[in-house]
């Protein structure tokens, strides 16, 4: 009978909280609390200690814990009884998947409040990379960091790795002497350089946001509470480019309630960093690609800052919901940016989004373009598509436009508050948005709402941004092209917004003379700016513009922001003399990319 019990228990569980990307069995047994001992070895390349968790049993029978892991050397496992003993527990790997990982199962003889797992990493941890002193910006130390999003905490924790639970946690993290850990976590920003360092996070977040970076690193406050983590080299620069960081704190806050985390700062990683930034809490990780030297790319810094309402806050129950995490985020990004910089370029970033997000459902499975995905038995990175971000922010803005900001504006705000600190996923927000915005289906009807979710590309309810500005390039272009004369294009007024935008219709209009023209006039392969650099480069390869290359090659090996180099490579893969060329230029690159950068640019070109 009891074994019934449970099978049925397992089953209404596994129904009523399944994440497809963990192994864990978080509804029969979670881990409130979580506690780290952990020793960076440079060297080896490797982090080795232990983990102690917490356990909160949810089911009188339940006798095993089963966690998610992914290239772990487990060396030893304990459990502590009620009554303080410490006992040998037997564990064992279940089979093991490419894009999951591997089940760590433990046995344990009665239901124990604590587990210690004593571990090390490996140097191919998908979550870390592992620099060394070369490949820094000072050239002096080497440097590690964590990137956990979406399924890599469980490359250097052994944890259940699903957005579905949240823990608290400590650390205390064992460094070379010179070096300064840092963690998304209550960090002293005047701590002592003396290899031994202690974190605490008080909040209740999900395993992707816990976060650790040691480096030659240097502190530099811009306000009260938000300041600069970085290489000495960056970090006047990155302070100065982001100094309206405790401004945009301010208009979020006012919008959607204070903001709940105590400090927020920022780091600046090395340019291999596979991504633009990371929400980690309180301590935001941040491609150098982003220190443009004019604050034309610190939308970027509003976004990972929305993110201390939109996911940190409210999270998305799986990387199906992306959106959830995503969409929202976008949303208050460009609401941020409208407040601290006006709605102009608010309505210029809005339409560069549009036109990403329509590149991309150009490419992508249909299936792939709803905002209510599958991603089952794939790799949940793959949902970093334009679909969660541009499409979810589209449709927030839609209902924003029915209802008004009036009334927009207080519901999201109560939607942060009522939801803090619990995950998220559609359905629940539906019901919400039906009870407490939509109760009058004649403002928007369960149809319109539905098609936005559920159905693939942009809904019928769309509407476009539109902006004079970009119309106004857009006959530049074509007065410049009609004369074959570069004064008629007006750059002296054009803002990043406008190249990017001039930047992206060139492809489908202009001839290679041209594109020699453009690049004798404006130098744009040499372009400082990451973002018009890699548009421009783009272009230069859809038309066979040879010249760019060099330059592309130095990009190419410089940064490793996969948002950047993988369309890049895709690129270069599509013709046999590129294809050589590329294969020339990673070979250069790859050792100082990222493992995941690694392995997407390793399946484009077929390499090894
Ligand atoms: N949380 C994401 C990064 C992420 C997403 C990591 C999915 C792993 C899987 C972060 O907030 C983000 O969205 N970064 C963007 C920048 C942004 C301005 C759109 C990026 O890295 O490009
Ligand atoms: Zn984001």
């Amino acid at each position: 009978m009891r074994v019934v019990v449970l099978l049925l228990f397992i089953l209404a569980a596994k129904v009523q909280a399944a994440d497809p990307h963990s192994f864990s069995n978080f509804a029969l047994v979670s881990h409130p609390q979580l506690s780290l001992d952990l020793t960076a070895d440079f060297d080896k390349q490797q982090l080795s200690g232990f983990v102690e968790l917490q356990l909160d049993w949810h089911h009188p029978d339940v006798r095993e814990l089963i966690l998610d892991s992914r290239d772990l050397s487990i060396e030893n496992v304990m459990g502590q009884s009620a009554n303080g003993k410490w006992v040998k527990l037997s564990h064992s790997f279940g089979d093991k998947s490419s894009t999951h990982g591997q089940a760590l199962r433990i046995e344990f003889p009665e239901q124990f409040p604590k587990v210690r797992i004593y571990y090390h990493t490996s140097p191919q941890a998908s979550g870390l990379q592992w620099l060394t002193k070369e490949q820094t910006s000072e050239k002096q130390q080497p440097f590690m960091y964590s990137q956990s999003q979406s399924i890599h905490a469980r490359s250097w924790i052994p944890l259940q790795d699903t957005p579905a639970v949240r823990l608290n946690y400590q650390a205390r993290i064992h460094t070379p002497k010179e070096l300064l850990a840092v963690m998304g976590a209550d960090n002293s920003a005047n701590t002592d350089k003396d290899g031994d360092y202690f974190f605490r996070m008080p909040q209740a977040i999900p395993a992707y946001l816990i976060a650790l970076a040691i480096g030659d690193l240097e502190f530099k406050a811009m306000s009260e509470r938000t300041g600069v983590y970085a290489e000495k080299v960056w970090l006047d620069k990155a302070v100065a480019e982001f100094s309206d960081t405790e401004q945009m704190m301010q208009v979020a806050s006012s919008l959607y309630g204070d903001y709940p985390w105590g400090r927020y700062d920022l780091l600046i990683l090395p340019a291999s960093f596979p991504f633009g930034g990371m929400e980690n809490p309180r301590l935001s990780f941040i491609t150098p690609t982003v220190i443009a030297g004019d604050k034309s790319l610190v939308s970027l810094i509003a976004h990972e800052l929305a993110h201390s309402w939109s996911g940190n806050l409210v999270t998305n129950a799986s990387w199906h919901e992306l959106w959830l995490n995503e969409g929202f985020t976008n949303y208050v990004e460009n609401r941020i940016m409208e407040q601290v910089y006006g709605p102009e370029r608010a309505l210029l970033e809005r339409q560069l989004s549009v036109q990403d997000l329509e590149n991309d459902l150009d490419q992508l499975d249909p299936k792939d373009t709803l905002l209510v995905t599958d991603y089952t038995g794939r790799d949940p990175d793959d949902a970093f598509t334009q679909v969660p971000y541009v499409k979810g922010m589209l449709f927030l803005q839609f209902l924003e436009q029915r209802v008004g900001r009036a009334a927009f504006d207080p519901f999201l705000k109560n939607y942060f508050q009522t939801f803090a600190f619990q995950t998220m996923d559609t359905e629940k927000f539906l019901r919400y948005l039906r009870k407490t915005l939509l109760n009058d289906p004649d403002i928007v009807s369960m149809g319109e709402i539905l098609e936005w979710l559920y159905q693939p590309a942009l809904a019928s309810t769309f509407v476009a941004p539109v902006s004079d500005a970009f119309a106004q390039v857009d006959q530049q272009r074509a007065l410049w092209q009609k004369s074959g004369k570069l004064t008629d294009l007006q750059t002296n007024s054009w803002t990043i917004h406008h190249w990017l935008h001039f930047i992206g219709q060139l492809a489908a209009t202009v001839d290679i003379a041209q594109l020699q023209q453009l690049d004798q006039g404006f130098g744009l392969s040499q372009s400082q700016n990451a973002e018009v650099a890699a548009a421009w480069f783009k272009v230069a390869l859809a038309k066979n513009y040879t010249q760019a290359q060099p330059a592309l090659q130095q990009f190419l090996v410089r940064v490793g922001r996969r948002k950047f180099v993988v369309p890049l490579y895709q690129q270069l893969s599509q013709s046999p003399e590129t294809l050589g060329w590329a294969k020339a230029v990673y070979q250069q690159a790859r050792a100082g990319y990222h493992p995941l950068t690694q392995s997407a640019v390793d399946k484009v070109l077929k390499f090894n």
